[in-house]
């Protein structure tokens, strides 16, 4: 569980979520998260725990259980994303390595804004991307239990402590109020568009590590006595208050500078040049604050590579019958290479967020609710295995069946022209 909820609490809550909502209404924003989340992503959780749990096995051979060999290929496509994320996850997470040593050893100066260029692309990017894969190949090979449970176990806690005791620091800056006025002034305007709905959709499916069978892969290894809709309940409401919460330090301590002109337009924009920024000046207290919030980062980062790349050792170990270590070992590397272009080119890392999110995780979640709600025998009969006496999932299957399907097919006929633009665009070289 604890493993799981470090799936979904990564980069994408601290670094993107809040973000979206300053930029897209603010509170409404946060609004229309909540019901994406309750509607459509904790719908398809549990149809991913469901699967998991009850086939006992990794998402290729879990699909083939339920499904047959028809449903194999879907699995296939779970792996190539855990693939395709991780290669440049991985390089993101890289970055946080960067910033919370130079925070620690007093590197955060009036030039860090400046300087971000050259920690985000080119050979030092791709260094700490290696050096974050080494330990996330560690962490895999070592195994589950011994591994990924452990480190889970003591990473987590440690996480949401680090979580809330900066927001309280920041609660008692100058400018918070300004900052909490930024991140959740209403406009709710903002969230009537389809673009704005892909975008909450998006953004749900990543953070909740859905759409590509990680949740898939760790409900594999649960019990029978294990009640899924409350799982699902528990790793939901975490991810999205430790998102909420990001908010609440980030913009404080953006505002306590002055330097909210600068929330650049770029998604990493605040997160890596604005807040270093403040940071740096502010002096003993940044490098202090500066290094828990990076160091935070790399927690959150380091659990959800964890589950990214055991959907894909765990494939290998099922598929081709491969010891753990060999299968941690050769696929990281493979993925440690598929991110270089990824470090050498924040462009490259852009499109492959985009086809990531876009395409393979809302895509793979509407396969999935298609397969879980209309031909999977008797989903709800395995819910209810271990969920004795809960009945708060009784509009499950229905959600599953009509209003997650819908809600999907509108927003991926809006994400794959997009993201189809933003690769020819990269690749013709505008
Ligand atoms: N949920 C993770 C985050 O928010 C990213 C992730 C996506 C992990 C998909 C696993 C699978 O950072």
């Amino acid at each position: 569980m604890l493993a799981a909820v470090g799936s979904a609490v990564g980069l994408g809550n601290m670094w993107r979520f809040s973000y979206l909502a300053s930029e897209h209404g603010g509170a409404a924003f946060v609004v229309l998260y909540l019901g994406v989340t309750l509607l459509v992503g904790l719908p398809v959780m549990l149809a991913e725990l469901v699967v998991g749990r009850g086939a006992q096995r990794s998402p290729i051979g879990a699909l083939e259980h339920f499904g047959g060999p028809a449903w194999r290929p879907l699995g296939f496509v779970f792996v190539a994303a855990g693939f395709l994320i991780l290669a440049y996850y991985s390089v993101i997470a890289g970055w946080t390595v960067r910033y919370a040593l130079l925070a620690l050893f007093g590197g955060f100066d009036a030039t860090i804004a400046q300087r971000f260029g050259e920690i985000a692309e080119g050979a030092d990017a791709f260094g700490f991307h290696l050096l974050f894969m080494a330990v996330t190949v560690g962490v895999v090979a070592i195994g589950v239990t011994r591994g990924i449970e452990r480190t889970a176990l003591v990473l987590m806690p440690l996480l949401f402590l680090l979580v809330c005791g900066l927001a309280l620091y920041a609660a008692t800056l100058r400018g918070a109020s300004e900052g909490y006025t930024y991140y959740l002034s209403t406009d709710f305007s903002e969230i009537l568009s389809r673009e704005v709905l892909t975008v909450a959709a998006g953004q749900a499916f990543f953070s909740l590590s859905l759409g590509m069978g990680a949740m898939l892969t760790f409900a594999s290894y649960l019990g029978r006595d294990q009640n899924l809709p409350n799982a699902s309940l528990v790793i939901a409401g975490s991810d999205m208050l430790i998102a909420f919460l990001a908010g609440l330090v980030v913009f404080p301590l953006i505002f306590a500078l002055g330097l909210s002109d600068q929330v650049s337009d770029s998604t990493v924009g605040a997160l890596f040049i604005t807040l270093p920024q403040a940071f740096a000046g502010m002096g003993l207290a940044g490098r202090v604050v500066g290094f828990l919030f990076f160091a935070a980062l790399v927690v959150g980062a380091l659990t959800s590579a964890i589950s990214l790349l055991e959907v894909v050792v765990s494939a290998t170990i099922d598929g081709w019958g491969w010891p753990r270590r060999r299968a941690a070992l050769r696929m990281g590397l493979a993925i440690a290479l598929l991110g270089a272009p990824a470090a050498w080119s924040l462009e490259v890392l852009d499109v492959m967020d985009h086809v990531a999110n876009n395409v393979f995780l809302l895509g793979g979640g509407l396969a999935l609710s298609l397969f879980v709600g209309w031909t999977m025998d008797d989903p709800v009969g395995e819910v209810r295995v271990g969920a004795e006496g809960v009945r708060w999932f009784f509009l499950w299957r229905t959600l599953l069946r009509f209003v997650v399907p819908a809600v999907l097919l509108f927003v991926l006929a809006d994400a794959i022209p997009d993201t189809w633009r933003s690769l020819v665009g990269l690749l013709s070289g505008d």
